[in-house]
C-alpha cells in the first residue's frame, strides 16, 4: 500500500521569509516527489467583481481565503489523486484562468500568512512551522517585492501595510505561532533550523514507507 504524504505547514507574517523556508524545503528533496502549494493560490475567486470592489478586499484576513477548497485538494493529495491548483493574479486581485496539475507527491508543503489559521487545515498537517522575522526586515522585503513584482506604489503599500496589513498580522498571524511544533528565527538564512527540518521530514518518511 502507498503510504501517505507528509503534510508541512510553513505560515508566518508577510515577507518574513517563509517562502524561502518552503523552497529550501523543496530544493532539499529534489529527486524526490514534493510540491509547494501556497495558500495565496487559494485566494477566493472575485472575477465577478468589479476592480473597484477588489480594492476593497481584506486579503490579511481568513475569510479571503477558499480554504475549503485548499482542505479539498490536500485531502485528494492525501489519497493519491491529482489535483488542479488554482494561480493567483496579484495585479488582478483574483484568480487566473490558468490552473497547475499537481499530480500525487510523497512531500507536500503548505505555505501562507494563515497556514496555521484554520483548525481544519492544522489537523492536516504533521509539522507546522512558523517562520519569525521582526517587523521592519519583513516591511522593507514587501515594498521591495510589491514594487518590483506586484505593480504597486509606495504610496499604496505604506497606506495598505497601516491600515490592512499590520494589524491583521497581530490578530491572525501573530497568534498561530502557539500552535507551531518548530519557530524557525530569520526564515530563508537560518541553515540549521531548515537542515532540522529536512531530518525530520526524512525520518517521517522513512517510518511511513516501513509501515
Ligand atoms: O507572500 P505574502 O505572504 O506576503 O502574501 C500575502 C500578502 O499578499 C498579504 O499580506 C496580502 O496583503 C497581500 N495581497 C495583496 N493583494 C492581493 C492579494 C494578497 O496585496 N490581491
Amino acid at each position: 500500500m502507498q503510504h501517505k504524504p507528509v503534510i508541512i505547514g510553513v505560515a508566518g507574517g508577510t515577507g518574513s521569509g517563509k517562502t524561502t523556508v518552503a523552497r529550501a524545503l523543496v530544493d532539499a528533496f529534489q529527486g524526490q516527489s514534493v510540491v509547494m502549494i501556497e495558500q495565496d493560490a487559494y485566494y477566493k475567486d472575485q472575477s465577478e467583481m468589479t476592480m473597484e470592489e477588489r480594492y476593497k478586499t481584506n486579503y490579511d484576513h481568513p475569510f479571503a481565503f477558499d480554504n475549503d477548497l485548499l482542505i479539498e485538494h490536500i485531502q485528494q493529495l492525501q489519497q493519491h489523486q491529482a489535483i488542479e491548483k488554482p494561480v493567483y493574479d496579484y495585479a488582478a486581485h483574483t484568480r487566473s484562468s490558468e490552473t497547475i496539475l499537481i499530480e500525487p507527491v510523497d512531500v507536500v508543503i503548505v505555505e501562507g500568512i494563515l497556514a496555521l489559521e484554520d483548525a481544519r487545515l492544522r489537523d492536516l498537517m504533521d509539522i507546522k512551522v512558523f517562520v519569525d522575522t521582526d517587523a521592519d526586515v519583513r516591511i522593507l522585503r514587501r515594498m521591495q517585492r510589491d514594487l518590483n513584482e506586484r505593480g504597486r506604489s509606495i504610496d499604496s503599500v505604506v497606506a495598505q501595510y497601516t491600515n490592512v496589513v499590520r494589524p491583521m498580522h497581530l490578530q491572525f498571524c501573530e497568534p498561530t505561532k502557539r500552535y507551531a511544533d518548530i519557530i524557525v528565527p530569520e526564515g530563508g538564512e537560518n541553515f540549521v533550523a531548515i537542515d532540522l527540518l529536512v531530518t525530520k521530514i526524512r525520518w517521517v518518511l522513512t517510518e511511513r514507507n516501513r509501515a
